[in-house]
């Protein structure tokens, strides 16, 4: 796995890339960077290639003056562009979900597929956007460290809490630490966000959903509700898992993508 930079606008924007193949990108949501999708990187790169971009202001991204939906989605263009790289899937975990939606309205061309892995295509409502104001207030007053430390009680299922607390250990280490103003704008950026249910309506390509059925912030039932907008559509429910099916259900989570990879790109599955 290697790392590697672009500029944007004077600021560094970093992704990790490994393999060989037709091309995957992992896009990473709230709180997060690129690690989290250390796992399907492993098991995907012998055949494909993967790119894991950090959002600007996570990781080793620096924040740019714009993480809109859009703004995020104009950064993997840039990072495909210096790979030189036309076609792609592109799967975008909750907020980086949000992104990939945007990416499929404005790049359609450029996509053989994409994946909403914990993500939903409706924009916030009024009850979602007072929470999000509260998480901002909370940010201000308490910081990014403290309001992340809280939040494996919502993100993670009760099996995974109770049974694999290594796990949640580990993604809690795992990161670079997040500035106060990432978080926000990210908030911000996600309360601003339109809703692109058109986009499902719209695509020509295979759309591949990943619900977690203890899913506490894309509740399952919500992402099931949007399935039937999608011509072409790839569904995995990971049964043991709440918002982060990569780290709670490694294993069902690569192959949901694998499957995902191969209906995409024209192969059938060995049986
Ligand atoms: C995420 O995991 O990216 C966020 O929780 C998404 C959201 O809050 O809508």
């Amino acid at each position: 796995m290697e790392n590697r930079t672009i500029s944007i606008n004077n600021k560094i924007i970093s992704y990790k890339i490994a393999g060989e193949g037709e091309c995957v990108i992992l896009l990473h949501g709230f709180g997060e960077d690129s690690n989290v999708w250390q796992d399907q990187a492993y098991f995907l790169k012998s055949n494909y290639t993967v790119i894991m971009p950090d959002v600007p202001g996570s990781g080793y991204s620096e924040l740019t003056d714009d993480v809109s939906m859009e703004a995020i989605a104009a950064v993997v263009k840039e990072i495909l562009d210096s790979e030189d790289i036309e076609k792609v899937v592109l799967i975008g975990h909750s907020m980086g979900g949000y992104a990939t939606l945007a990416f499929a309205e404005k790049y359609s061309e450029m996509l053989k597929g994409f994946g909403l892995f914990h993500s939903l295509a409706t924009a916030d409502n009024d009850e979602k956007k007072i929470v999000r104001r509260k998480g901002i207030d909370f940010i201000k007053k308490y910081g990014a460290k403290t309001f992340l430390e809280m939040q494996p009680g919502n993100l993670f299922a009760e099996q995974t809490r109770d049974n694999n607390p290594s796990v949640i250990n580990q993604f809690l280490k795992s990161y670079q630490p997040f500035s106060n103003k990432s978080l926000i704008e990210y908030y911000e950026a996600m309360i601003a966000r339109p809703d692109r249910t058109h986009v499902l309506k719209d695509s020509k390509v295979p759309v591949l959903f990943v619900a977690g059925e203890k899913d506490a912030i894309i509740p399952m039932d919500a992402v099931v509700k949007q399935i039937p907008l999608v011509s072409i559509s790839n569904v995995h429910i990971l049964s043991n898992s709440g918002h982060m099916g990569m780290l709670e259900e490694p294993n069902e989570a690569n192959k949901a993508i694998e499957d995902f990879l191969l209906q995409v790109n024209g192969y059938t599955a060995a049986i």
